[in-house]
């Protein structure tokens, strides 16, 4: 198994990563987000061009160096990420590691929402979302799909049963389960906690830093190649 130290063992190996969270605006001052740092990603990013991968990175809204090596596009919303990664395609791996808005504003407004513009008189208020196209689904089905597809499945209950639900469902050689919602792992840490599985086996990695998880996973995504 390959380690920080080892030689560039993804040489001539393209990998496309996503990271970070999609914001979907609301209006010019509002969006919908999520609490995604991005950090899994790039750590994802930052060892597989140190291991001599050549890396393109397509990652939402995050306040994040770029990693040495890496090319980066960055994007903004769900709609921006499904271009972007599509248009980035042929790749040997890709790694979905973006937490992507499942739904999305129908109607971005032009002027700021008003309190005082809706039916009520502002008690509430009613935004109507629609759903956004599934990225990870749809490299998986593409035409150049990618050798390797792997997901990331950020569960706050039943880990395992989802993660290989959709493992099946969009088919996927791996997906990369994590549980959030609980203190020390997951979103906005720099530990986190994956268990990692495919059609044969399940891999318990961690509890980690996400750079140590980082080459874990190359490394059996490595393996498949
Ligand atoms: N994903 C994607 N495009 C979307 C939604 C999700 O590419 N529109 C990818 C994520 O990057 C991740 C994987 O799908 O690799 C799983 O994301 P997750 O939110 O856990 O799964 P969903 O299929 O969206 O199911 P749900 O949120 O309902 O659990
Ligand atoms: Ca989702």
């Amino acid at each position: 198994a390959a380690s920080l130290s080892s030689g560039p063992d993804l040489a001539g190996c393209r990998i496309l990563i996503s990271a970070g969270p999609t914001y979907e605006d609301l209006d010019p001052v509002r969006f919908i987000g999520n609490r995604s740092s991005g950090k899994m990603g790039f750590a994802i990013a930052a060892s597989a061009a140190r291991r001599g991968a050549q890396v393109v990175l397509v990652a939402g809204p995050v306040s994040m160096p770029t990693p040495p090596g890496v090319r980066r596009i960055n994007v903004r919303s769900a709609a921006e990420m499904h271009d972007a990664v599509l248009g980035s395609l042929p790749a040997d791996v890709y790694i979905g590691a973006a937490a992507v808005a499942d739904y999305t504003a129908r109607e971005i407004q032009s002027q700021k929402i008003k309190k005082s513009d809706q039916p009520d008189g502002g008690d509430t208020l009613t935004i109507e979302l629609v759903r956004t196209r599934d990225v990870l689904a749809e490299v998986a089905a593409h035409a150049q799909r990618p050798r390797v597809v792997v997901g990331f499945a950020a569960e706050t209950h039943d880990v395992e049963h989802y993660a290989r639900d959709k493992l099946v469902r969009k088919q996927l050689d791996m997906i990369a389960a994590n549980q959030v919602g609980c203190a020390g792992s997951g979103f906005e840490s720099d530990d986190n906690a994956l268990t990692v599985i495919d059609a044969e086996r399940v891999h318990s990695l961690g509890s980690a830093p996400k750079t140590v998880l980082a080459d874990a996973l190359l490394d059996l995504i490595r393996a498949r190649l």
